[in-house]
């Protein structure tokens, strides 16, 4: 199993801060997703959060009644300059990643994403090389590598239990699920659509849990057949934006690693199929992997064994995002190892742009 591809050095270069002390956090982009930030936050003693930053108004009156934050801004620019924070959170849409955090980096604070880490490999580069040229930590904003089915696979793995890994199947499909609130249904401002929102999480748990083998090449096609359209269909985000609807309703994709192992990505925001998936199976030479039901394939004494975990903790929603943002936490307090460094995001972007690349080609390319 390679694991050239993706280094996970840390960039920090700076002379750790003295544990107890508590980083004071910021956040640019105080939507959805930044709530369930700051829930995940109040379980972590170690984050203060001293500013928030939005373009919106109302966003900001909201992160200062409900959530108590004093310090609000409506230019990431000037939250820099006066509160100077340790950390800057990033949560806008997708075609914002980017800037936020080069400006962030470039002000001398470390930075976490969410995901997908930005639009581009080439944006993803930009950020990389933010972070080296100010040493600081850069983090991607994955919370599926957290998931205990991942750590249930690494172990297995470790123990012989897998053997080789040959084929990998992602799955992230809604039966009707387009997002009715944000700019998801716009390529400008996210870089595509179910793939890069939520192919992303079940590739890069699945990459982690393959040990994140270099990508060499790619094929894929990309269908837009509902969301470009008004719809009376009862579904559970009803009334999406079509007019400007520009991404995909169906993404299908290949990767090819240079472990010479395949990885099947399916995502869908409007699939006709009977029910929503969200899971990725692994085949090895020696056994497999459902993540989904956190069961391993094996063979045991003559027989083919089906063994499930019979608990496995912290497996909610909010328990993964105190997971990862601990983890950044840690990291920045005492430079422990980053899970997600942006080399992760960066090669799980790369896989994703090879998709879309080959889609618009109608051709397999490859991936550098
Ligand atoms: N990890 C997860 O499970 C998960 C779940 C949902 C969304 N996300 C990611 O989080 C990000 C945001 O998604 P969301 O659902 O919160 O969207 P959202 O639209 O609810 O929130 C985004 C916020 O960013 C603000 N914003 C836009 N441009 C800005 C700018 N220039 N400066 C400051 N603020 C700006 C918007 O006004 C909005 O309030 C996306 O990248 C998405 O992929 C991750």
């Amino acid at each position: 199993m390679s694991n050239n591809a993706v280094g996970t050095e840390s960039f920090a270069t700076e002379e750790k801060r003295e544990v107890g002390k508590k980083l004071r956090w910021a956040i640019v982009g105080c939507g959805g997703i930044s709530t369930t930030h700051l829930d995940a936050i109040k379980q972590i003693p170690e984050i203060e959060v001293v500013a928030g930053c939005d373009i919106k108004p109302d966003r900001l009156k909201l992160m200062n009644e409900k959530y108590g934050i004093q310090a609000t801004y409506e230019k990431w620019d000037d939250l820099l300059a006066e509160i100077k924070p340790d950390v800057v959170d990033v949560c806008t849409p997708n075609g914002v990643h980017m800037p936020a955090a080069v400006a962030a980096l470039n002000a001398g604070c470390n930075v976490i994403t969410e995901k997908p880490m930005a639009m581009s490999p080439a944006e993803c580069q930009m950020m990389v090389d933010a972070a080296k040229k100010n040493g600081k930590l850069l983090c991607t904003g994955f919370q599926y590598r957290y998931h205990p089915s991942c750590e249930m696979f690494k172990r297995a793995m470790a123990a012989g239990d897998i053997g080789d890994i040959l084929f990998v199947k992602c799955r992230a499909l809604r039966r009707r699920g387009i997002p009715n609130w944000g700019v998801f249904g716009q390529k400008e401002l996210q870089g595509g659509g179910p793939m890069i929102d939520i192919g992303v999480h079940v590739m890069e748990s699945a990459h982690y849990c393959m040990g994140e083998p270099k990508p060499v090449s790619a094929s894929g096609n990309c269908w837009t057949y509902i969301g470009d359209k008004p719809s009376e269909v009862t579904s559970m985000w009803p009334n999406w934006d079509w007019k400007t609807f520009t991404v995909e309703d169906l993404a299908i994709g290949q990767i090819r690693f240079d472990t010479g192992a395949l990885m099947q990505v399916e995502a869908s925001f409007s699939a006709h199929i009977e029910k929503d998936v969200w899971n990725f199976e692994i085949m090895g030479t020696k056994g497999g992997f459902n993540w989904e039901t956190s069961t391993l394939f094996t063979d045991h004494a003559g027989t083919m064994i089906n063994s499930k975990a019979a608990f496995l903790p912290g497996t909610q929603f909010n328990s993964l995002f105190v997971a990862k943002l601990k983890n950044f936490a840690d990291a920045c307090l005492t430079g422990s190892p980053l899970r997600a460094p942006g080399e992760s995001g960066m090669a799980v972007q790369k896989m994703i742009d090879g998709i879309y690349r080959s889609a618009a080609a109608g051709k397999e390319v490859t991936i550098d």
